[in-house]
């Protein structure tokens, strides 16, 4: 990482659990490395009455828990400023100008800022306009917004906020959030395959059976119910993480590290997704909720039961799905995708199983007939393995799978920032790689639009799955048509 980055930092929701828990800790962590050796100052604002040392305190708290021995909060916190304000009020925005141009003078922030939306989504496009109509958008320096997902309920409602938000932004101001794209092993999918001479040729339908990824969760929906109801699974992390995760994953390789060249190929395979007829989105995706169960021995409620969750809610908290990818590289190749809540583990995972190779008919007592597999472990471990056949050490001609495993040593995962960290830091710097361009956006929404479309007009037979459990049995089955099956114990 490059050093030397100023900025007025002015979030919005900041005393929402995100902040607490992840942005004043990813700045704080950023501060201590010194990457703000020229300036820093942070404006948090919220509804709350609060006073900036009151704010100080609880920040102070927010940090020590998720930071050990924070050895620079004090004058960490001596940047922290808090300011209560109703951002639907017109005249609050001017009491902002005042303040940052008060702050931006005293800290010597060059004129840049960085505003963070860490808010509900129904003030997006309210804040930036008032952020522009004030003159807070006039800066001496960069202006820049992050903002975090939901970004629109459908593709219309995200096209309405996208416009919004580019009356007062350029598209390269604008960094939407995917947090997974902050991960270290979903930023190493293109180091895996461009880095290596051994993968890129083999990386097309000649060689690769089919693609898995998973996100699987344990957690229920805690105390987000209210959210979740509107949203579900598939706006939830299909539309966003995965096929985040499959466009990385499937796209060519960028004429150059620039982040428009990468974005540019993402966008080429989210515009290459195939658009299924309803009658194929039916039998392609599977849609689950969960039931009551037994995890940790202790049993947790049916997503029904949940607080703020209807009682006869059709909410899916299980997607698993077949998507194709139509251009050269990848046809007949499927790339499944599965996520839920309240699984048997917590997993994310991809695996890229090769076909199998014909000498397998000569060797036939080679365990399982194994096809090589190539998994990339996001979480909770990091790190990769590739799965081979070798001979069997006795005097037959016996095969036997061998895993060769890379686990991220303990000294490196010691190191591993958290994903809004990297994020974070990029934003200020004005990396825009590992954030969402609107054109991707537009391309999965397209693709989510037509399943929920299909969805919305039948009932679905919910709860269909035991929390605990790896979903609803027609996951299973989805790939067992294709004589395949969900590679659940690497
Ligand atoms: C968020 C979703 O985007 O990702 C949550 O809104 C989900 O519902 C979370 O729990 C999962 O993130 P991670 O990093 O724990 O896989």
């Amino acid at each position: 990482m490059e050093k030397n980055v100023s900025s007025l930092i002015t979030i919005f929701g900041a005393t929402g659990d995100l902040s607490y828990r992840k942005l004043f800790p990813s700045i704080y962590n950023l501060f201590q490395k010194g990457y703000f050796e020229h300036s820093l100052a942070i404006i948090g604002i919220g509804l709350n009455e609060f006073t900036t040392d009151e704010f100080r305190e609880k920040v102070k708290n927010a940090i020590q828990n998720n930071i050990e021995n924070p050895k620079k909060i004090d004058a960490f916190l001596k940047l922290l400023f808090y300011k209560q304000q109703d951002v639907n009020s017109k005249d609050s925005y001017h009491e902002l100008l005042k303040m940052s141009l008060e702050l931006d003078d005293k800290f010597d922030l060059k004129g840049n800022r960085l505003f963070y939306l860490a808010m509900s989504p129904k003030f997006f496009g309210i804040v930036t306009n008032h952020l522009q109509e004030s003159g807070l958008t006039n800066v001496k320096g960069y202006k820049r917004i992050i903002i975090e997902k939901p970004f629109g309920d459908d593709l219309k409602s995200a096209e309405k906020l996208n416009n919004q938000i580019r009356k007062s932004f350029k598209e390269e101001e604008i960094f939407r959030i995917d947090h997974y794209l902050g991960k270290e092993m979903i930023q190493n999918i293109e180091r895996l395959r461009f880095g290596n001479t051994i993968f890129e040729p083999l990386w097309n339908n000649k060689y690769i059976s089919n693609v898995q990824v998973t996100s699987s969760e344990t957690l229920g929906i805690e105390d987000r119910g209210a959210y979740y109801e509107s949203s579900g699974a598939l706006k939830d992390m299909v539309q966003n993480h995965l096929l985040q995760m499959v466009s990385l994953l499937a796209m060519e390789p960028p004429i150059s590290r620039k982040s428009s060249d990468i974005r540019k190929e993402k966008v080429q395979v989210l515009k290459s997704l195939k658009c299924f007829n309803p009658n194929e989105i039916k039998k392609n995706f599977v849609r689950g909720q969960y039931d009551g169960g037994r995890m940790n021995n202790e049993f947790v409620p049916a997503y029904r039961n949940e607080p703020n969750v209807d009682s006869q809610s059709n909410t899916e908290t299980f997607v698993a799905g077949k998507i194709e990818i139509e251009n050269s590289r990848w046809a007949g190749v499927p790339f499944y995708i599965r996520t839920g809540k309240r699984m048997k583990k917590k997993s994310i995972q991809i695996v890229i199983e090769f076909k199998k190779n014909p000498m397998h008919l000569y060797y036939s007592n080679c365990e399982q007939n194994a096809p090589n597999l190539l998994v990339l472990n996001v979480q909770p471990n990091e790190g990769f393995s590739l799965c081979v056949n070798g001979k069997k050490s006795n005097q037959n001609n016996e095969m036997q799978k061998v895993k060769l495993p890379y686990t991220m040593p303990i000294k490196d995962k010691m190191n591993t920032v958290d994903a809004y960290e990297n994020l974070i830091y990029d934003a200020l710097i004005g990396e825009q790689t590992n954030f969402t361009h609107w054109e991707e956006l537009k391309h999965s929404w397209k693709f989510v639009d037509d399943i929920e479309n299909v969805w919305k007009q039948e009932q679905p037979q919910f709860p269909n799955y035991t929390s605990g459990s790896y979903g609803p049995k027609e996951s299973e089955k989805l790939l067992s048509e294709d004589g395949l099956n969900w590679w659940n114990n690497l």
